[in-house]
């Protein structure tokens, strides 16, 4: 499956389960943190232009609310790639 970053001209190749962080960093795809993926932040939000992650975990939902986050918006480092997906964020 492929993560499309339309805004960098990227696409990822990426595998069902992958971490979402984990793997735009080893592309070198800049994404926010101050935690490095701790979950405590909040700061790597993406936001699902389409496609699917898995379902926010008891962290993830909580740092969603937080921060008001929309429904469309999800905490990268929390997230694991379930399909295809197109993401965009506000600095890319
Ligand atoms: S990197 Fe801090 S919450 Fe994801």
């Amino acid at each position: 499956m492929h993560v499309k970053l339309p805004q960098l001209n990227k696409v990822l190749d990426a595998k069902k389960g992958d971490n979402l962080f984990l793997r735009l960093r080893d592309e070198q795809v800049p994404i926010a943190s101050s935690c490095n993926g701790d979950g405590v932040c909040g700061k790597c939000v993406v936001t699902v232009v389409s496609g699917k992650l898995d379902t926010p975990n008891t962290l993830e939902a909580s740092l969603l609310e937080k921060y008001n986050h929309t429904a469309e918006e999800r905490i990268s480092c929390q997230c694991l790639i379930g399909d295809d997906l197109v993401l965009t964020t506000t600095y890319w």
